[in-house]
């Protein structure tokens, strides 16, 4: 072995302590295991004991960890080349962009590939701004998360009073003040205490009213996740998707689509295949790369695209071992691990349904594909919040070897969104953990 590989693999606790003072951190759900390895679904910590990850570390290992395949084939090709800058032409760039165009829904054709997430979600703000010269402000919705650049800061819930400790955006958005939230369509909990079914469709009714009088000059784009996952694991209503659809139409508002999360985590490529309506902007990141770095801004004819005068220009766009990972995911998804993902989903959700029978904590059960959140409230009729059980619903789970996500703004939604290659093995035991966790944390 290197031995460099070497002593990082023997590094000792005492050792990461001291050293623990020259590292800032800022942000996660702290404290979390010191990892060393993975396999499958199940991490290792240093300690060797093991886990079933069900965040898929920030929810982005699709295959989960060192996958024999996939490292085959970036190995096989990081002999020839690694990094290559974005005027150069690489032909695993060309390889992606196809592919996923041709994935995408129809009127989206072209490909800009970035760095990460909010490099994404800007590249789209930018096309935004193109598209509108006169327009200045965005709007995007209660409870959205689309990352921490300052471009992305000012539309996410971290930037709002809404998450006690967890606002550090609010301090830098003198640079970020250019969004204008909305309503969103939590059914399970309206933000306007409506009830599904006689509520009007008030969120939508709000949104049209923001464009005609809460906004000064024309709308730049309106931007949202069309699941909402750190705001809750929030699956939209079709009719409140295609009523935005309808609204962006109208007045001629690019609708931009931040599919960060839900590329393929759904079940379908796109989440259009899902909902059966189309945004004009995608953009892509986590997933994409099977754990390599890589997103991307996906964008439709109707628009005008970037100008190579340097619009868009990133050191590490051009990565072509990120390009190669993508290429090989969508290989892989394509061959039966999109339909496990699908299926896994499906069991999941039966089996968290009856769970929720013999407890009344859980309040609701959401779930598309392996996007999947369950609600915990200390009442099913009252629907107050339960937080603090969760809190402890998660530590007991994490002691017993399954690691749970949180979300939510009131940090009651427990997120289950493990690897695509979970098996039904894998599942019974995730599940086995949540009911013995269940019976313990009152
Ligand atoms: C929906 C969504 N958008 C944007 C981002 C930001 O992506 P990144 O952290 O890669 O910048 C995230 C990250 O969690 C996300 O979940």
């Amino acid at each position: 072995m290197d031995p460099m590989l070497e002593s990082l693999y023997g590094m000792k606790k005492e050792d990461i302590r001291a050293y623990s003072r020259h590292l800032m951190i800022g942000g996660g759900t702290r404290p979390a295991p010191m990892i060393i390895r993975g396999k499958g679904v199940w991490l290792e910590d240093i300690d060797g004991k093991k886990y079933i990850d069900c965040t898929s570390q920030s929810w982005a290992m699709y295959l989960g960890f060192a996958n024999e395949e996939l490292t085959r084939t970036v190995c096989e090709h990081t002999r020839n080349i690694t990094h290559v800058h974005q005027g150069f032409d690489t032909p695993s760039r060309f390889a992606l962009a196809k592919k996923l165009t041709g994935l995408a829904p129809k009127k989206i054709n072209r490909v800009s590939f970035t760095v990460g997430g909010s490099a994404a979600v800007e590249g789209g703000l930018k096309i935004a701004l193109k598209n509108r010269p006169e327009a200045r402000e965005f709007i995007s919705l209660y409870d959205a998360y689309h990352g921490t650049s300052l471009g992305t800061m000012g539309s996410s819930w971290i930037s709002t009073r809404s998450m006690g400790k967890f606002i550090g955006g609010s301090r830098f958005t003198r640079l970020s003040r250019q969004f204008i939230r909305v309503p969103n369509p939590y059914c399970y909990r309206c933000p306007l205490e409506l009830e599904k079914g006689s509520c009007g469709m008030m969120c939508l009714r709000i949104l049209k009213l923001t464009i005609e009088k809460g906004i000064n000059g024309p709308v730049a784009g309106i931007l949202m996740e069309p699941l909402q996952a750190s705001g809750g694991q929030i699956i939209f209503p079709k009719e409140y998707l295609q009523g935005v659809r309808d609204t962006c139409d109208e007045y001629g508002i690019p609708l931009i689509w931040d599919e960060i999360q839900t590329y393929c985590r759904i079940g379908t490529w796109f989440a259009s295949g899902y909902y059966g309506v189309e945004p004009d902007i995608i953009c892509l990141g986590k997933g994409l790369g099977a754990g390599y770095p890589i997103a991307a801004t996906l964008i439709s004819d109707d628009l005008e695209g970037f100008s190579p005068d340097s619009e868009e220009l990133h050191t590490f766009a051009n990565n072509t071992v990120s390009q190669v990972a993508a290429l090989k995911l969508i290989e892989m998804l394509e061959n039966g691990i999109l339909e496990n993902c699908n299926r896994m989903g499906n069991y999941l959700r039966q089996q968290l349904k009856m769970l929720q029978k013999e407890f009344p904590g859980i309040g609701d059960v959401r779930q598309a594909g392996l996007h999947i959140g369950v609600e915990f409230v200390k009442d099913p009729v009252t629907k107050e919040a339960d937080g603090e059980r969760l809190s402890g619903v998660r530590s007991f789970a994490m002691d017993h070897g399954v690691i749970f996500g949180v979300g939510g703004m009131k940090r009651n939604v427990l997120k289950i969104k493990p690897p695509f290659v979970i098996t039904e093995e894998e599942a019974d035991r995730v599940l086995e953990v949540l009911r013995e966790a269940l019976v313990s944390v009152k």
